[in-house]
């Protein structure tokens, strides 16, 4: 069996996301998501997901091509991650061309082509703000 491991936000799923995921899954037989986690998001993006980890991670179980999604909480987690899962493939969009290169002594490396013109950071920023999200509606109480 040939496992396949890709790590990502997945905030907002769009096409783009199910096309990476869809050729992340024909690389090989199963597919692992290393997804972040709220926490680690918070160091990473400069804007806060819309939606929370359990809920980002269900919607990936939702899709075909995925198999298991774990956890991502640090950058250094990945050659762990490789060998725990004994990853066959890791696989990123080619935003990230060339950064994870060094992760090739370990398993294969491949960066698959972005989807053009769709991003999380699009979406949020062509909806404006105003569609953000009440979390805790006990929050906004006071501003009717
Ligand atoms: N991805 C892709 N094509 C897109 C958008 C994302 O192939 N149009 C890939 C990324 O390269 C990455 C994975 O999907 O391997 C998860 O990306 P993520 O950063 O979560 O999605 P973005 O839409 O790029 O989110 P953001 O705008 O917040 O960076």
């Amino acid at each position: 069996m040939k496992r396949v491991i890709t790590y990502g936000t997945f905030d907002l799923l769009h096409y783009g996301h199910i096309n990476l995921l869809k050729r992340a899954k024909e690389l090989g037989d199963y597919l692992i998501v290393c997804l972040s986690d709220d926490e680690f998001n918070r160091t990473k993006k400069k804007a806060q997901c819309y939606f929370g980890y359990e809920e980002r991670k269900s919607h990936l179980e939702a899709i075909r091509y995925v198999d298991l999604v774990i956890p991502e909480k640090s950058w250094n987690q990945k050659i762990h991650d490789i060998h725990l899962y004994h990853v066959d493939v890791f696989v990123m969009g080619d935003d990230w061309e060339g950064k994870f290169d060094f992760l090739k002594q370990y398993c294969e490396v491949v960066y698959l082509p972005r989807t053009v013109e769709i991003s999380t950071t699009q979406i949020k920023s062509d909806l404006g703000g105003g569609y953000g999200r009440v979390l805790n509606p006990s929050d906004t109480e006071d501003e009717v």
